[in-house]
């Protein structure tokens, strides 16, 4: 089966494909309010040692399982992790692996087509308009008007959301050279591109509030005091695994298109340190100052917390409306963050399509057919039910990738076997990893997600567990739904691959 696999086609294509992969609307919208929520400046200091101990290293992890995989013929990890760990259990462990990445992807895709509609609504000069001369309070209503509005959900909505999951279908039907690594070569680079200009635009920004630089002074001054604060630490560590799709499944998927003897410890750290450059130099240099310059200084922390959708849908437009060629701007704006969501949500799609293919030999248009309208209908939920969106958010977006996350790790470094698990990182590579990473991955990787997982279990899983409301209830349900048919899935392909090998 494994000659039959596709490969990526070159190694940018690669790279810009893991980067489109992590780059996304976490790097926009979330980096800036969750630093700014946590200590401005002072959070790059967790951020960067959960990036050296938890991110780089379960990156380079997963890169090698994937690449490990698909040299076998497998690029999802009920297949993978039975390899690794020769149990009968590993193979359901695997299943998370299927589990949080479709989960995702039903609300993901539906507030990615959110910035495709408003590209439409920007460049067709359809957003509000209202009197510059008007205090801020009243200018921003019509705003939020809108986006009520519009997030009902619309008809427009719902007309965006068709366009986008077509738009993610028609890329996956094209398959890994022709559809995704195609797209990435001209996402990326258009992104970045489209990053720089707004972020030129918005520094030379000044009204009566304030300045963008003064935005920019706002977001990286330190507050040391934060430090002592472990919600501080656990946003950091939720932003780093965020950020660069850890514990999705969707890096696995990816790295098992590598030919097996690539180098993946320069291609993995090359796109994540582009991650990196759109996340920490151009996300924090667009949002948040332009609010800052918006609402002068007193008022930023207020709009740091209102969210990050506030940020984007509202105070953004706003503040885009007030300036010459703002609806330009804006379109801009908007459509940077959909190339980011959709070359996301094509890597969180893939790992069900990898599995339809690998362990059922479903032919490509088929997986891609049978994924997506299944996330069609999942997504009919978070749609409809902004509270089943907030519950899927926490259980597969933050409390199952870190779970999964510090399952790989222990079925690669401690079952497999930490000196075999080290030789597969540093197979191929020019530069082989330094061997403080061994250790680090050993010991210090897990105990770091044990904790934060303890931390998060003590103190949000209760208050999690208590919520009675009954879109929550759905969500849940669908969720145990989901699992369960995942569980089924992974144990007929089990039992196809036993009778195949038994002759
Ligand atoms: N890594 C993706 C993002 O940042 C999921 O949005």
């Amino acid at each position: 089966m494994a000659q039959l696999r596709e490969h990526w086609g070159s190694r940018l294509g690669l790279i810009l494909a893991m980067a489109g992969n992590a780059v996304g609307l976490g790097n926009f919208l979330r980096f800036p309010t969750q630093a700014a929520e946590n200590g401005g400046g002072a959070f790059m200091i967790p951020y960067m040692i959960a990036m050296l101990i938890i991110a780089i290293p379960l990156m380079w992890t997963e890169w090698a399982i994937g690449r490990y995989g698909g040299s076998k013929g497998h690029g999802t990890t009920p297949a993978i992790f039975r390899l690794l760990w020769n149990n009968p259990i590993s193979k359901y462990v695997g299943a998370l692996g299927l589990f949080v990445p479709f989960v995702v992807l039903c609300y993901y895709i539906y507030i990615e087509s959110w910035t495709l509609g408003y590209s439409f609504f920007s460049i067709a000069g359809l957003l509000p308009h209202p009197d510059p001369s008007l205090p801020q309070s009243e200018y921003l209503k019509p705003f939020k008007e809108f986006l009520s509005a519009y997030t009902a959900p619309s008809i427009t909505a719902y007309l965006f959301f068709l366009l986008t999951v077509a738009f993610n279908a028609y890329i996956l039907y094209r398959g890994i050279r022709g559809g995704i690594e195609k797209f990435a070569k001209l996402a990326m680079p258009t992104l970045f591109i489209l990053a720089l200009i707004l972020m030129v635009r918005v520094i030379l920004i000044e009204t009566p509030h304030g300045t963008a630089v003064q935005g920019l002074d706002f977001l990286w001054h330190p507050d040391f005091s934060q430090l002592s604060n472990p919600k501080v630490w656990l946003a950091a560590a939720g932003q780093v695994f965020f950020t660069l799709s850890l514990g999705f499944g969707a890096i696995i998927t990816y790295a098992s298109y590598i030919r097996k003897d690539d180098d993946i410890v320069a291609s993995g750290l090359s796109a994540a340190s582009l991650n990196e450059l759109a996340e920490v130099i151009l996300g924090g240099s667009i949002a948040i100052p332009a609010a800052v310059a918006f609402f002068g200084v007193m008022n930023a922390q207020a709009v740091a917390e209102s969210g990050a959708f506030n940020l984007a849908f509202v105070t953004l437009p706003a503040l885009f409306s007030h300036l010459t060629g703002g609806d330009f701007i804006g379109f801009i704006w908007f459509f940077l963050l959909f190339f980011a969501g959709a070359t996301s949500s094509v890597a969180i799609t893939m790992p069900v399509v990898a599995f339809l293919e690998d362990e059922f030999g479903f032919s490509r248009k088929v997986a891609v057919t049978v994924t997506i309208i299944f996330t069609f209908l999942v997504a009919q939920i978070p749609i409809f039910m902004p509270k089943a969106l907030d519950e899927m958010d926490f259980w597969a977006g933050t409390f199952f990738v870190v779970l999964f996350a510090l399952l790989e790790v222990i079925i690669f470094f401690w079952l497999f076997g930490s000196s075999k698990a080290w030789e597969e990182i540093n197979k191929g590579a020019l530069f082989k990893v330094p061997k403080v990473y061994f250790y680090i991955l050993k010991y210090v990787t897990p105990l770091a997600l044990f904790v934060i997982l303890a931390t998060w279990t003590v103190s949000q899983l209760p208050q999690k567990l208590a919520s009675t409301d009954p879109q929550v209830w759905v969500a849940r349900f669908v969720m145990i739904f989901i699992i369960s048919v995942q569980f089924f899935m992974v144990y007929l392909a089990d039992r196809k691959r036993r009778m195949r090998d038994e002759g």
